[in-house]
């Protein structure tokens, strides 16, 4: 238990390229908005007094192509916020899609991380699924609360690309848009809260998924760098301490401006975006082009991101550039419509917005939906007035700042006597840019974004009732021996150890005894614990170290036989067995195990496959808000335990507490059940006779497939790995 003063709070960003300072946004597609958004928060949370250290962990990359910078292990950025980079799936950067496999490695370094720190944080947060995952394995580990930030969602993703034509298959095979929507659905049922920037997508976004309702959400928008996007007047008021990089851009963005315009001190209409699609820069510029008036009183400035070639882009994006010259020929807009090639963002995107406000114009975002629109509060706080498409962020920001138009983006006509109305009423345009520069300071700082979240996460903390793992020091009984073991064999009792040849199991057991001073053995099985030394004695089998019973719900140890009080008390949160029951009666195609197999903390059914069975199992337990884990095998047994609960939280829990590196750990088995303790960090082997359920481990890292079966299976596992020398 910690008394520390403040909270200790653990952020996850795994993908894209992260570092504290000069961040290459737009470098790829997985270093975009949700990066900077990441650290910015972190840089303001470890400021406030509320905060004792804030960690964010990210993907190591040690790769020539990129930065030594990512490279860095812990980067410490000021007195309380560290960077902590884990590294998993390799060193190499790979897109976020590919990381999937490699996320328990990720996981499991983590826990040994923050064993060495002997610190367990007080809240996880993850942010966009991938560090959703590991945040909400973590949480349930160390019994710490989950928030979650999805940032993107991937229904509407899907429901995107269906739009735009995309095949299902290839979007599978290559965005692995399935199985993220799966983890989300995961994510939402654990989720303690879940933070969103705008109310529409709460609605809009996380409202298209099956568990939109077990969350509680809180929306809390995100800020913005007041510093730098400060109003357009403060120039002309301190001149003599503006910096001259400041200095330098203007005059440059500037410069660029002039080349394109016949009148270059007319408003300026500005838009600023990727050149994608949805951005419709076209529905702006068709706009301009089909209304001479407007033409007469304004210029055009279109920053459409960074290129070089249009033919050497991507073929959305040359999509996009290319009608956008078409229509800038069709309505022969030279020398009123600008189009540079490059701006940079640090220094000159400030400039732009101050130079465009000077100028009394507008700034436009014309997309066809924007979820939330960051561009438009940097505008609005340099005091520059918006016209902004009538959708979810645009809409939390027109009402929060009392400022700005809302329009159809489809209507070139409403959109552009929109911009008219604002560049013609001068009272309009002032009140606009006033309430623009005083509200996004009110409502979208960071400090004031910081207060929120310190506010939100905190209440998080005080409802949960927490239960911290512990480490223990090893002076007596069974801890001398553990303390003592260099490796661990842990193996599942039926069909891996038991089932097959007495020689198998002689030879296997007489290696064991040979090397029992730096071997513990460990048996983990679905078996509650009574039967489970019954089946070892019949068997002739000596009592392991250690007896991981009833499918992980239990630990106990071979000394005494007495079991793990903390692993129960750890577990026992939110467990109805008795409530859980009796929703299941309903289901006609499960039929409770006989009763001497249960236990206190493992419900088993026997169940035969069927087309969405499992489905529905999950869609009763999950509209009942149960927090449950369950786990199918062998086409036949359907187990329901504590959602804390399973043969791999138990191993780490082990591992965690006795301080025995999972890489020391060797662990056999042969069916579903054994899924999750096979994966990650541990040496996994699967013996020959192996059911079908495992047959997907074979994409996973470090887990032996063994040629030979039962006991035979575990003695070749053990020489493939070299266990034993
Ligand atoms: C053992 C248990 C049973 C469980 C199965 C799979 O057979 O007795 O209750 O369902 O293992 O974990
Ligand atoms: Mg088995």
């Amino acid at each position: 238990m910690t008394h520390k003063k403040g909270l200790y709070i653990q952020m996850f960003s795994i993908h894209g390229l992260l570092r504290a300072e000069n961040m290459e946004l737009g470098h790829d597609a997985d270093t975009g908005g949700q990066i900077k958004y990441v650290v910015e928060l972190c840089k303001t949370l470890s400021v406030s007094d509320q905060i004792r250290k804030i960690d964010l962990f990210t993907r190591l990359i040690k790769d020539k192509s990129y930065s030594d910078d990512y490279g860095q292990p812990i980067e410490q950025v000021n007195e309380k916020f560290r960077i902590v980079r884990i590294q998993c799936g390799g060193k190499k950067h790979i897109r976020k899609e590919l990381l999937w496999p490699h996320l328990d490695e990720f996981v499991d370094k983590t826990i040994i991380f923050i064993r060495q720190e002997k610190d367990i944080p007080d809240i996880v947060h993850g942010h966009y699924p991938d560090a959703g995952h590991v945040a909400m394995e973590l949480g349930s580990f160390f019994g710490v609360p989950l928030v979650y930030t999805g940032h993107s969602l991937g229904r509407s993703k899907q429901v995107r690309l269906l739009d735009d034509g995309y095949d299902i298959n290839e979007m599978n095979r290559k965005l692995k848009i399935d199985h993220r929507i799966d983890t989300e659905e995961h994510i939402l049922k654990s989720a303690d809260r879940v933070i969103t920037s705008t109310h529409q997508e709460i609605e809009g976004q996380y409202g298209l998924y099956r568990n939109r309702s077990l969350p509680t959400y809180t929306v809390i928008p995100p800020g913005i760098g007041i510093e730098r996007f400060y109003p357009y007047y403060h120039d002309t008021f301190s001149s003599s301490q503006e910096k001259e990089e400041a200095l330098y851009a203007k005059a440059s963005v500037i410069q660029e401006l002039n080349r394109f315009y016949t009148h270059p001190d007319k408003p300026i209409i500005l838009v600023l975006c990727r050149p994608d699609k949805r951005k419709n820069i076209q529905g702006l510029v068709k706009a301009y082009g089909e209304d001479v008036e407007l033409q007469a009183m304004a210029n055009l400035a279109i920053f459409a991101g960074i290129r070089k070639d249009i033919s050497d882009k991507e073929e959305t994006e040359r999509d996009v550039l290319t009608r956008m010259l078409l229509l800038m020929d069709k309505y022969n807009l030279y020398g009123k419509m600008a189009i540079p090639k490059q701006h940079d963002f640090e220094h000159e995107v400030p400039e732009l917005y101050r130079i465009a406000a000077e100028q009394r114009g507008v700034f436009v975002n014309p997309a066809l939906t924007e979820p939330f629109g960051l561009t438009l509060l940097e505008a609005l706080a340099c005091g520059l007035p918006i016209v902004a498409t009538n959708d979810g962020g645009p809409r939390d920001i027109v009402k929060n700042c009392q400022t700005g138009t809302l329009v159809d983006p489809t209507n070139t006509k409403e959109m552009a006597s929109a911009i008219k109305d604002i560049i013609v009423h001068e009272d309009k345009w002032n009140q606009f840019s006033k309430n623009g520069i005083l509200n996004t300071r009110k409502f979208y700082s960071w400090v004031s974004h910081a207060k929120s979240y310190c506010d939100e996460v905190t209440a998080v903390c005080n409802q949960y009732e927490k239960s911290f793992i512990t480490t223990v020091e090893p002076k007596q009984g069974i801890g001398k021996r553990l303390a003592k073991l260099d490796y661990m064999l842990i193996t599942d009792i039926d069909n891996t150890l038991l089932g097959g040849t007495p020689e198998d199991l002689h030879a296997l057991m007489d290696l064991l005894e040979e090397n029992e001073g730096q071997i513990g053995f460990c048996v983990a099985t679905g078996r509650i614990f009574e039967s489970a030394l019954d089946i070892l004695n019949t068997n002739g089998i000596r009592i392991p170290d250690i007896i991981i019973s009833g499918v992980g719900s239990r630990i106990s140890y071979g000394d005494s036989l007495d079991h793990d009080k903390g692993w129960e008390t750890h577990i026992s949160k939110n467990w109805a067995p008795d409530l859980i029951a009796s929703r299941l009666e309903e289901i006609d195609f499960i039929r409770p195990q006989e009763a001497s197999v249960q236990g206190t903390y493992k419900l088993g059914y026997t169940m035969t496959p069927g087309k969405d069975r499992l489905a529905r199992i999950h869609h009763i337990l999950t509209k009942n808000r149960f927090q449950y884990t369950l786990i199918y095998s062998q086409d036949k047994d359907l187990d329901i335990l504590p959602y804390r609960a399973s043969k791999g939280k138990a191993i780490r829990y082990l591992s965690y507490k006795w301080g025995i590196p999972l890489k020391n750990l060797l662990v056999c088995g042969d069916s579903g059940n054994d899924a999750e303790m096979l994966k990650g960090e541990p040496l996994g082997v699967v013996v020959g006779n192996y059911s079908p359920e495992l047959e997907t481990l074979k994409s996973a890292k470090q887990i032996y497939f063994a040629k030979k079966t039962y006991a035979g299976g575990i003695m070749e596992g053990i020489s493939h790995y070299q266990f034993i020398r």
